[in-house]
């Protein structure tokens, strides 16, 4: 018998559902349960074939079990060796050499030195910056964001040079990223599992938590969302990212991926409507059963993204092969 697991916090509505409905599709060999975890030991196998982790971006102590669990052949959704090393910005950078367009985009150097450090840490850096190439780049209006992080922490719209400089004083320690902002007509919010299902998500950022998920949305053009859809997969394929979603401003007609790295999406009932709460569910136990099914004892049955592959064999980044995994 090979078990599911799923790994989660304070969530409630999506671990039991996902759990009932790998169970009630009577696959035979496979069984998905919540993830027990007690004594955790350095190289010893967990009992899981497959793991499904939703929250070890709080837990460290749960993303140093999944690691430990993913050498010994655990397929964990997603990635944590990954997902450890990936931040932002580097999602952006990324972005530029696979055919995703990406607002304009500069990483700044945290305004106050890291603890223990001063300003002899930090002396490969030309002092000052130069801000006005950097202002003339990105421009005004722009978004100061954190280059790594998430939940709208630390997300400042600024107008202005003023504004800006009153804002990296807040900063602190924080390492930030200036970004063009996209004034945008639409805006979706897109789920993608196994780097192959997509469900795009019209999406108002503008209006409170509970609203944002727009429901009985206006047609969209098909163009735009085949566009879009493409754009998930390379992202997804690119990064190696199991269980995802991307957001997109678009503006003239093109969509920007502005926020592309949430491996531990919001799937509240509450909040995304029973529509799409039906669909990730279907998705994520489909995933799950085929995982389980193609997984490997004791091998490496994680998710890689693609531009691992193009460095270590030096070949051409491409965005949309679907052959890590
Ligand atoms: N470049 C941008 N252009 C337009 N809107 C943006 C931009 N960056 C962020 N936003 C808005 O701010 C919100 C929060 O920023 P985001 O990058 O998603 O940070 P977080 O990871 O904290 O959610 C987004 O959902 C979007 O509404
Ligand atoms: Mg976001």
């Amino acid at each position: 018998m090979k078990k599911i697991g799923i790994l989660f916090g304070q969530e409630n509505s999506f671990p039991q559902a996902f759990v009932d409905r790998v169970n009630s599709k009577n696959e035979k060999g496979f069984i998905a349960e919540f993830a027990k975890i007690n004594m955790v030991e350095q190289g010893a196998p967990t009992d899981y074939a497959v793991l499904i982790d939703r929250i070890s971006q709080d837990i460290p102590f749960y993303r140093a079990y999944l690691k430990n669990a993913a050498l010994n052949g655990t397929a964990v959704i997603n990635n944590p060796f990954w997902w450890s090393a990936d931040e932002k910005f580097f999602n952006n950078a990324l972005m530029t050499k696979v055919g995703v367009t990406v607002p304009k985009t500069v990483l700044l150097p945290s305004n106050q030195h890291p603890p223990d450090t001063n300003e002899m840490s930090m002396r490969n850096l030309e002092y000052p910056l130069d801000w006005e190439r950097i202002f003339n780049y990105v421009g005004f209006p722009a978004f100061f964001k954190p280059f790594a992080g998430g939940g709208w922490k630390n997300v400042y719209h600024l107008h202005s040079v003023d504004e800006f400089f009153q804002a990296y004083h807040e900063t602190g320690q924080l390492v930030m990223m200036l970004q063009e902002a996209i004034d945008f007509t639409e805006y979706f919010r897109c789920y993608c599992l196994d780097r192959r299902d997509v469900r795009i998500m019209q999406y108002d950022p503008k209006q409170p938590h509970h609203l944002r998920y727009v429901r009985n949305p206006k047609p969209v053009e098909a163009k735009l969302l085949k566009r879009i859809e493409e754009d998930v997969l390379k992202i997804n394929n690119a990064l190696g990212y199991d269980f995802n979603t991307a957001e997109f401003a678009v503006r003239d007609g093109i969509p920007y991926a502005i926020d592309f790295c949430n491996p531990a999406p919001d799937a509240a009932i509450d909040s995304v409507g029973e529509e799409n709460f039906e669909w990730v569910v279907e998705a994520a136990a489909n995933m799950a059963i085929r995982r389980a099914k193609k997984h490997k004892e004791k091998q490496n049955n994680l998710t890689w993204g693609n531009f691992i592959e193009s460095f270590v064999n030096v070949k051409e980044l491409k965005g949309n092969s679907n052959k890590s995994g």
